[in-house]
């Protein structure tokens, strides 16, 4: 039987988030996200998109609000939950397959015993490495591999364990345009097909145009959230900053002119004497 909370991956109410000194990175947020549900996530440097993510993970507690993923705790969800982590290029030095690599997917949920004999373990990761078009080189060494194949394999290795969302930090940085809509149409094709819910913190909203259903804009303790059409806009984005942003349609694409280094609308606190 469907419950309530089935109907919701992640429910955020009144969230906010802070540390200890200074004000907090993004307060009274509101955020659900449903099954299939494609939500992307932009803001400058130090907006708090990871932070986010790391809350959803239950690795950071919000300062106030409520979280629930899974219509459970964020901890006790975890073992439902895929996450790409923001990137870093894998070392030289270690000696890993690809595959070996997608199969640290299914290791990530320590507790118990094994729940995967070996065949199905195999029958996994090969599954996994067919869906993000990596079979071709699922021996190679990792780390002889592409920035794009090994960002391939990365969401593999968040794919494998079948997650029911899908949390993506990044995961087209330093890509070039053909790989950004290969990785995109990756994640687009698993949330359609199993429904997963996504949310993607990226930099390029270009790549992900086609199948993002909603934004959420981080900027400067303020935020907005809505469908593409209404975030990405002149209008939107310059009441969020505070100050002039155009955003233009050139073809198919989005240009955003004009964001200012600091959101005009967030004065540094007075030094304390
Ligand atoms: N545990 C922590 N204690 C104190 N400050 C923290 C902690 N974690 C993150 N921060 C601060 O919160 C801010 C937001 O960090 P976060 O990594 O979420 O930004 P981001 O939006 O992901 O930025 P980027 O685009 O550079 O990845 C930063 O100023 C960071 O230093
Ligand atoms: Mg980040």
């Amino acid at each position: 039987m469907m419950s309530e909370n089935d109907a919701e991956l992640v429910r955020l109410s009144g969230a906010a988030l802070g540390f200890e000194a200074g004000e907090p990175l993004w307060k009274d947020l509101d955020l659900t996200v449903r099954p299939g549900e494609f939500v992307a996530v932009l803001g400058a440097n130090g907006s708090g998109k990871t932070t986010l993510l790391r809350c959803l993970l239950g690795l950071q507690p919000l300062s106030a609000g409520t979280i629930s993923v899974l219509g459970r705790s964020p901890q006790a969800a975890r073992r439902d939950v895929g996450y790409v982590p923001q990137q870093r290029r894998f070392d030289p030095l270690t000696p890993v397959r690809a595959r070996d690599l997608v199969g640290f997917g299914l290791d990530g949920h320590e507790w118990g015993p094994p729940i995967f004999n070996r065949r199905q373990r195999r029958e996994r990761i090969d599954a996994a490495l067919a869906e993000v078009g990596a079979t071709r080189f699922a021996d190679a060494p990792a780390s002889r591999l592409s920035g794009g194949q090994q960002q391939l394999l990365r969401i593999a290795q968040a794919l494998v364990c079948d997650p029911r969302l899908l949390l993506c930090d990044e995961p087209l940085l330093s890509l070039d345009l053909n790989h950004q809509r290969e990785v995109s149409a990756v994640v687009d094709r698993r949330r359609r097909d199993h429904g997963t819910g996504v949310v993607f913190v990226t930099h390029e909203i270009n790549p992900v145009l086609p199948y993002v259903d909603r934004v959420l804009y981080l900027a400067g303790q303020r935020f907005t959230i809505g469908p593409v059409d209404e975030v990405m806009t002149s209008e939107t984005l310059t009441r969020l900053y505070s100050s002039p942003v155009d955003v233009l349609r050139v073809r198919d694409q989005l240009v955003v002119v004009g964001i200012p280094d600091r959101p005009v609308h967030d004065p540094e606190p007075a030094a304390q004497p």
